[in-house]
């Protein structure tokens, strides 16, 4: 009972569950957890329409932060008080690495000291142990945070010294490895100020494993030289996990003041700038005082490095103000000196002049404009989180410490959703090299390469398979199809990966040679190229026939839920069965549509692949799990370690039929078998069998299990009827929905630490994949309610989520969608979250249903009467096409979804000609857009009524 209080239950829930579960819960408030919501704390809020916010009093809160960064691939991260990181990648950070509790931990951070004579010591970022002491005081300083596309700028106000301080900083988005930023000081006192300036920038200059490994030794490789404008260090070995290798990589730190002149003398050393005893918040040479190191050309060597600039002293007089400008710089090639131009002011200025501009472009091509004008500017910093993810991977912000950079497959995938939104123009050549990852036995890849399409071979043998790898691929290139008619796509050729594993990592090619490459090759050695097609029909069919006891898709390694991870022997994934029986059948209506469209009758596959098609020649009785399996070990003999080379020719009729066989087979397995009912009179689906081929979900074991993901598969994928889908709903809103915390959890609390299902089941109830609100799973769920038509239930989902997301004083995060929304209601691991790009995907091909069929624009709109503003309109404006277009709905007689359908549409303010499409879309030409002209804005003007 104690533990699921100190597991984070609140009280409310916790009562609210005595009485659904009829389990015991303590009724006692919370042990040692502050639920207690500060009321007095400030809330973020927008300034004009450009998603610019301000937070007054950041200092207020914890494990804020906000990415500043670039494509070039520097990754800096910020906090209030100019915490946080620099760096390139794993291997070179400027900054030293900082985890979420780092954040308050950690001395070492972006500072910059004044000596205010007969004042002291004072840090313009509050980073100083006297003005941490005095944080929560009646006369504390005033501290406003302000942001935008992609610049951070705090202001820090000390009524009694008689100071305001101004600190910018942005990563110009334009092609360089540099963070820069201008300290603005005023004397906002009545008498004249003597101040002497030095920056202090702690340089690293390492790999992030030095941290714990030879943290000492790696400061021995330091060479720090002084140049005129600051300290450049350059190691001369880099230790990290690749060995000891000769270092080419080098950090500066440069700065100038208001008159664009170099510092007058420096503190190249950490252990010489604090002082013996001192620290980095109370460091010795400033404190006193002390002179600087002059400009020499003695190198400085073995020693833990820091970018302390001393400024000349200068007098501000009442109301004057003076600015100073520094640049963090790392460099590949050892070549920093280039970087000093970024300290003229006029370059400065440029370089964020064209920052702005950029980011504001790139979002431009995505806008919403509904009733709600906090959401519009909100759904801008979603629009930014995917391409925050390609250039971050799931690593490098403070909540993601861990991995080394890049993403996953299925986040690979899935973050191509928003680009093709967003970016579609390169979006073919991207996919087309994923797909490269693909290895013949249906698996992928684990280790994604730096460049686009490289995949590297598994040499350390870490045989893992995610079971639900193979259903993203085809969502992706489905949405590309749709949006861009570009059919042929299906028919391009492409290599499959190779490495030593097979039979889905169940079995070794002892006959692969590493140094052969990691492609699949034929009996000739020559590389294999199979289509797309070929590629996508792999992923599927050898899932089909990879069941369990039980007749599901085992779960292997784990699915999306990657906490699930211990279930490898008998586990399945009934959620992840749907959704490739949803596939399967998507596929052959894909064919269908390539047939009729293109005129093509047959496509050409690998002869391999007919032993997987089995209804071409015998068919099996799918409900044994046995025929099944052998089916599969015949083909992974086949193809185990090359393949013969020879194409078959295979009718599209014959393909089609195969798979909707395949498809309708498991839809109906789980539509029947799976569906599961409680005492209570709840109905929903299983998702999951575990270890033991038990199954997970219902309240045999005493407790409610129910996930979230179990549910949203069946119903993407059309599985659940439609009154399945309503107990469904019933179901969550009874088991999982939980309004203080955003809307729907992943799962209901399990009550155990569930050791044959996965690691999940260690995290406290509420936290991350064991039962928080999940955002990506969330926002599936509502993505899933649109798809089958219940916009009303969507939209309370997705509602709820966006509400909790801006309420700061609950979720306490900068305007964005975390990961999750943990047990006390704190968003959690930010910015970097596949529910960014879903969110985008649902709000636009759902929500306001703007998407592609087979090139043409399908318009469908499922808003609810509440997000349209007061003159019922609401406009999104997206690419389509290659052209910049606005859809703008007009709902003036304040219809509801349901009751309104589109009456009329106008182009530029003509009627044009439409096709009816279900009941209540239509379907607008491509042609007509691609006639578009590039000038001006297109807008679509729909009316509903
Ligand atoms: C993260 C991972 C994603 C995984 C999910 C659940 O989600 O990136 O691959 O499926 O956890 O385990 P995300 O950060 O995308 O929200």
């Amino acid at each position: 009972l104690y533990a699921s209080i100190l597991s984070g239950q609140t009280t409310q829930n916790m009562s609210k569950r005595t009485s659904k579960n009829g389990n015991l819960f303590l009724l006692k408030p919370l042990v040692g957890i502050n639920m207690e919501i500060n009321k007095n704390l400030k809330e973020w809020y927008f300034t004009e329409d450009d998603g610019k916010f301000i937070l007054d009093s950041p200092d207020e809160s914890s494990f804020l932060y906000f990415p500043i960064a670039n494509a070039s691939g520097m990754m800096s991260v910020i906090s209030p008080e100019l915490h946080g990181d620099v760096k390139t990648s794993q291997n070179t950070f400027l900054i030293e690495p900082v985890s979420s509790n780092d954040l308050h931990n950690t001395r070492s951070a972006r500072n910059f000291w004044l000596y205010i004579e007969s004042k002291g010591a004072w840090s313009v970022s509050g980073n100083s142990s006297c003005q941490r002491t005095n944080k929560y005081s009646s006369d504390k300083e005033k501290v406003v945070m302000e942001a935008g596309f992609l610049w951070h700028k705090v202001s820090r106000e000390n009524k009694e010294i008689g100071i305001l301080a101004e600190i910018t900083n942005f990563v110009p988005a334009i092609d360089n490895t540099v963070e820069l930023m201008e300290v603005k000081i005023t004397n906002i006192s009545d008498e004249k100020l003597e101040i002497t300036p030095t920056a202090a920038i702690p340089i690293y200059c390492r790999s992030a494993d030095n941290v714990r490994d030879h943290r000492h030794v790696t400061s021995l490789l330091n060479r720090i030289s002084l140049v005129n404008n600051g300290i450049v260090v350059k190691p001369t070995l880099s230790f990290d996990e690749r060995g000891h290798q000769k270092n080419y990589v080098s950090y500066a730190v440069f700065g100038s003041d208001e008159n664009e002149n170099p510092p007058v003398g420096f503190f190249p050393v950490s252990e010489d700038f604090i002082g013996e005893g001192g620290t980095f918040d109370w460091p010795e040479v400033i404190i006193k005082n002390q002179a600087p190191l002059k400009l020499s050309e003695d190198l400085i060597n073995g020693y833990e490095a820091i970018g302390a600039l001393r400024f000349k002293k200068i007098t501000l007089n009442k109301g004057e103000s003076n600015s100073f400008r520094l640049v963090l710089s790392i460099n590949e090639n050892g070549d920093n000196l280039k970087d000093i131009e970024y300290l003229k002011k006029e370059k400065f200025k440029q370089s964020f002049d064209e920052t702005e501009m950029f980011w504001n472009k790139k979002l431009a091509a995505l806008k919403f404009n509904l009733g709600d004008k906090k959401y519009n500017q909100w759904m801008k910093w979603v629009t930014l989180q995917p391409i925050l993810r390609r250039i971050y991977g799931c690593s490098f912000m403070p909540h993601h410490d861990y991995g080394r950079g890049g993403r996953g497959w299925r986040d690979l995938w899935q973050d191509c959703l928003a680009l093709l939104l967003m970016e579609p123009y390169d979006v073919k050549n991207l996919l087309l090299n994923n797909f490269a990852g693909v290895r013949i036995d249906g698996t992928n890849a684990t280790i994604i390469g730096k460049n686009s399409g490289e995949f590297l071979a598994d040499r350390n043998n870490i045989p893992r398979v995610w079971m639900d790898h193979g259903v993203w691929p085809f969502l992706a290139t489905k949405l590309y199809i749709d949006q861009t008619g570009d059919l042929d796509f299906l028919l391009e050729e492409q290599s499959y990966f190779k490495d030593k594993h097979t039979a889905r990592c169940t079995a070794y090619d002892n006959k692969w040679n590493p140094d052969g490459g990691a492609c699949l090759k034929t009996k000739n050695n020559e590389i294999y190229k199979g289509t797309v097609l070929e590629h996508i029909l792999v992923q599927h069919l050898t899932s089909f026939f990879h069941v369990g006891d039980n007749n599901n898709i085992l779960l292997e390694g784990a699915d999306w839920n990657d906490g699930f991870d211990m279930a490898e022997k008998k586990g399945e994934s009934v959620t992840f069965s749907a959704l490739y029986a949803g596939n399967l059948l998507s596929i052959a209506e894909l064919l269908q549509g390539i047939k009729k469209r293109k005129n093509l009758n047959e496509v050409k596959i690998a002869a391999e692949i007919l032993i997987l098609l089995n209804t071409l020649n015998n068919s099996i009785n799918y409900n044994s799990k046995e025929e099944k399996r052998k089916i599969l070990d015949e083909y992974y003999e086949a193809c185990k370690h090359s393949v013969l080379g020879e194409k078959v020719k295979v009718s599209i009729d014959d393909m089609v039929n195969d798979l909707s066989i395949k498809g309708n087979s498991l839809s109906e397995h789980i539509r029947k078998n799976e569906w599961i009912s409680n005492r209570e009179g709840y109905s929903w689906f299983n998702g999951y069998y575990d270890n033991d081929g038990k199954r997970v979900e219902g309240d045999d074991s005493g407790y409610v299990r129910m996930t979230l993901t179990g549910q949203v598969f069946p119903i993407m994928s059309g599985i659940s009827t439609n009154e399945q889908t309503k107990e469904v709903i019933k179901s969550i809103d009874k088991y999982l929905w939980d309004p203080d915390i955003g809307g729907c959890r992943l799962n209901t609390n399990f009550n155990e630490v569930l050791l044959n299902i996965g690691r999940c089941f260690g995290f406290a109830f509420g936290h991350k994949e064991n039962g928080s609100v999940f955002s990506h799973m969330t926002v599936m769920y509502a993505n899933a309610l649109y798809t089958r038509g219940f916009a009303l239930e969507g939209f309370k989902v997705l509602e709820k989520l966006y509400t909790h997301c801006i309420d700061f004083k609950k979720c306490r995060i900068y305007p964005g969608i975390p990961e999750y929304i943990n047990q006390k209601g704190r968003g959690m691991y930010n910015y970097l979250t596949g529910a960014a790009s879903w969110l985008l995907l649902t709000v636009l091909t759902r929500v306001f249903g703007v998407r592609g069929i087979f090139g043409d624009m399908l318009i469908q709109p499922m808003l609810t009467k509440k997000q349209f503003n007061k003159d019922g309109i609401a406009e999104v404006q997206t690419l389509f096409a290659n052209k910049i277009i606005i859809i703008k709905y007009n709902n003036n007689s304040k219809k509801e979804y349901g009751d309104y359908s589109i009456q009329l549409v106008k182009l530029n303010n003509n009627e044009i000609e439409y096709k009816k499409y279900n009941n209540n879309g239509i379907i607008i030409k491509r042609t007509i857009i691609e006639n578009l002209k590039n000038t001006g804005s297109n807008i679509f003007e729909i009316i509903l009524g």
